[in-house]
């Protein structure tokens, strides 16, 4: 906090005095606030805890967030390394996916007012912070039956997976969808939304028995250990030889290859990401003889290029929690100060589930789904 002490340049002070017999001179005071935050000031460094300066004054369209709960995802973890597809000049305060309390709204602002519960988008990240400024459309109302850590653990994951559902894989009920890193956040948001709003029946792969048996707990029809399985065996076992008619996969590598080999005729192949690190090449022949669709899914980039989709995204999923319908998957949470522990933990593969951080007094945490 700096403070400055103003008072009337020396000459009008002398012209004051000539005119006036007591002059009084009122200190002003300005004060540059600042907040606490989580910093990326060098890649592949751990994040800094420090103060930030907190945006002074709104545009019309803005809203100020003190941020209650933050996601943490395997895209941060990325960016923080360097090697996420977007690079951000540094620094940067990664988070995107918020949830909080309205502080403060820009003049042109219609739908939120002060106290309102609301759940955001980030645009230029900056969610690992206790305060964040948004624009009015990059907001949305949280229910009252939504908690803060259920809001920021919301958007990515299923936002994802719905559109991956809908228009990327148009998956009917009855079909079959296999999911890899089926544990994850993604995962399990696929899982719900094709079991539970679809009516898909869904086959969760995913690394080791532990996260198995989630998989199961969660819903999924079977399981595959692809530490110890093949993917592509018990696909074909638990299909009657047929395969999967949708598959979302999150990893790439050996598990993409085992995908291409268990997929049905007509099948739709939705690439998510590749968390294994390694990027699969597609013999396209395999796509002829199958009549089968390899399909790229990046649900971020649907806010530059058709706002109205990636909103309706949001608006689905958040129709169907107010339903009772989905219900994301919380389980442990982080304070920030912990959030270079909670990067290890999602790099050392040991998350599950969606994952989002809240701020009471600190920051907050990202939440992980407790293995039991
Ligand atoms: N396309 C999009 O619009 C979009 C949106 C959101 C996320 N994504 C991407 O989708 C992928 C999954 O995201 P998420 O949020 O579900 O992540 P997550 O919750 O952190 O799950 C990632 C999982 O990937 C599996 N994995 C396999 N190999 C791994 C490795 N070498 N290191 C770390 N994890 C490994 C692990 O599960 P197992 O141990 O079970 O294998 C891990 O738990 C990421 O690549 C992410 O960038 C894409």
């Amino acid at each position: 906090m700096s403070i400055i002490f103003r008072c009337p340049p020396e000459l009008l002070l002398r012209a004051a005095t000539r005119r006036a017999s007591v002059i009084k001179c009122k200190p002003v005071f300005s004060r540059t606030k600042t907040h606490q935050a989580a910093v990326c000031k060098e890649l592949g460094k751990p994040l800094l805890i420090t103060q930030v300066p907190s945006v002074q004054d709104l545009t019309g369209s803005q809203v100020r967030i003190a941020v209650r709960s933050c996601g943490i995802n395997f895209a941060d973890v990325l960016l923080a390394a360097g090697l996420y597809q977007e690079k951000p000049p540094l620094p940067f305060i990664p988070g995107t996916e918020v949830s909080g309390e309205v502080v403060e709204v820009g003049k042109s602002v219609r739908k939120f007012s002060k106290g309102d519960r609301v759940l955001g988008l980030s645009q230029a990240m900056q969610g690992y912070a206790q305060e964040c400024v948004l624009e009015e459309m990059d907001l949305w109302r949280l229910p009252d039956s939504m908690s803060f850590e259920e809001g920021a653990a919301l958007p990515v994951s299923y936002g994802t997976a719905w559109l991956g559902l809908t228009r990327k894989s148009n998956t009917k009920k009855g079909e079959t969808v296999l999911v890899t890193a089926a544990a994850g956040s993604v995962g399990l948001a696929t899982m719900d939304l094709a079991t539970n709003v679809f009516g898909a029946k869904v086959i969760g792969a995913a690394g080791g028995p532990d996260k198995c048996s989630l998989v199961m707990k969660r819903g999924a029809a079977h399981a595959v250990d692809y530490k110890a399985e093949s993917i592509r065996e018990k696909v074909k076992e638990f299909t009657g030889g047929r395969g999967a008619n949708v598959i979302f996969d999150a990893v790439g590598g050996d598990a993409f290859k085992e995908c291409l080999r268990c997929i049905a005729w007509e099948g739709r192949l939705v690439i998510i990401g590749f968390a294994g690190g390694s990027i699969p090449k597609i013999p396209a022949n395999i796509l002829l003889v199958k009549n089968i669709s390899a399909i790229g899914l990046y649900w971020g980039d649907f806010r530059n290029k058709e706002l109205e989709t990636w909103k309706a995204s949001i608006n689905e999923v958040m129709s169907y929690f107010e339903k009772g319908q989905i219900k994301p998957h919380i389980g442990r949470t982080f304070p920030l100060h912990q959030v270079n522990e909670a990067f290890k933990y999602i790099q050392q593969r040991k998350s599950t589930g969606c994952k989002s951080s809240h701020l009471n007094l600190l920051f907050g945490c990202f939440t992980q789904e407790q293995i039991s």
